[in-house]
């Protein structure tokens, strides 16, 4: 459905994306993951063909962006980071004004719009203006603009930010049942959990860079063997830091707010050792905690960083 090959995207000197490639098959649900100023935007808005590539190609159903940028825009519908609807238009009338834009008569879009509305939730609230509305039905609506065209493949981007938790829960269950309807989707979020919950391929974004890409197994299997403890403390210093790398089957240790990531072979037979560093260093242990290898580990491990630093 999607082949993106070395794509590449500067803004004066910074380069925001360097030689991106990935594909996307007909009916997946693709997990696009990074933290911000990943270039996750830049390569969406470059997908939609709204943002002109420095290098590289974007084919949507074998088509290109760069050639035949209308047949594409007919084949996708995008959910933008920023809500781009009508304050002051009612929810009906906003998303009769996106189904027009994409070529639907008057007498469909209404059509569709109802359904839409269904599907959002919010069909009770159809009449009145979206200025009123709160964030997470704004993004309800700005997902049911996307949709107004039935396309085949859905582009959203950060779909639940700022959102409260019914809003999410909404928006990740109507995610699913696209996809299970056949719809293409590229989930880009900086959510882990989230991605980890919807995807079944997922790329991780940093610096304008894919650095994995994979299923959810595939990622998670490359860190076998390496669990982490997270040490919370009253106080970390660099001789703390220094001492636990000491310790036998320690491989990384990267520092937090409140403590310690640390990345050993066997962490539940170093718990001991761990506190034992901590006491010697006349600091005081609050927690210790053995955790199981997710997607947060594999981009710490990767990077150094967390994802939401
Ligand atoms: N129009 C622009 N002009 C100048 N710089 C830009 C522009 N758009 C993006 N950038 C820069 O490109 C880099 C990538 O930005 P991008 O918006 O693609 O990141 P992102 O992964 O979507 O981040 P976020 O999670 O915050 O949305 C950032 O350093 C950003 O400042
Ligand atoms: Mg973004």
């Amino acid at each position: 459905m999607l082949q993106i090959t070395d794509l590449s995207k500067s803004f004066g000197n910074r380069m925001a994306v360097k030689g991106v490639s990935f594909h996307v098959k007909r009916g997946e649900l693709f997990g696009l993951l990074g933290p911000n100023g990943a270039g996750k935007s830049t390569v969406i808005s470059m997908i939609c063909g709204l943002l002109q590539p420095d290098q590289g190609d974007v084919l949507v159903d074998g088509l290109s962006v760069q050639k035949q940028p209308v047949k594409v825009k007919e084949k996708i519908g995008v959910v933008p980071q920023d809500i781009a609807l009508y304050g002051d238009m009612s929810a009906l009338d906003n998303l009769l004004f996106w189904g027009q834009m994409y070529g639907l008569s008057r007498k469909n879009a209404l059509k569709k719009a109802e359904d839409v509305l269904e599907v959002v939730g919010l069909a009770d609230r159809k009449k009145e203006k979206l200025a009123g509305f709160s964030g997470g039905m704004k993004r309800r609506i700005n997902i049911g603009a996307a949709i107004m065209h039935e396309p085949e493949l859905l582009i959203m981007d950060e779909p639940t930010v700022g959102i409260d938790p019914q809003s999410r829960n909404h928006i990740l269950e109507m995610v699913k049942s696209f996809n299970a309807k056949g719809v293409t989707v590229i989930y880009t979020s900086h959510y882990m959990e989230e991605v980890e919950y919807l995807c079944s391929r997922i790329a991780i974004m940093d610096e304008g860079e894919i650095i994995a890409l994979g299923t959810k197994e595939e990622l998670v299997s490359r860190l076998i063997g390496v669990s982490s403890m997270e040490l919370k403390v009253d106080r970390v210093s660099e001789t703390l830091v220094e001492d636990i790398k000491k310790i036998p089957g320690v491989t990384q240790v990267t520092r937090e707010e409140e403590g310690l990531t640390i990345f050993a072979e066997n962490p539940k037979e170093r718990l001991g050792d761990v506190v034992l560093a901590a006491k010697g260093q006349g600091v005081a242990v609050t927690s210790l905690e053995v955790k199981e290898p997710n997607l947060e580990t594999l981009f710490l491990t990767i990077t150094g960083r967390k994802l939401r630093d």
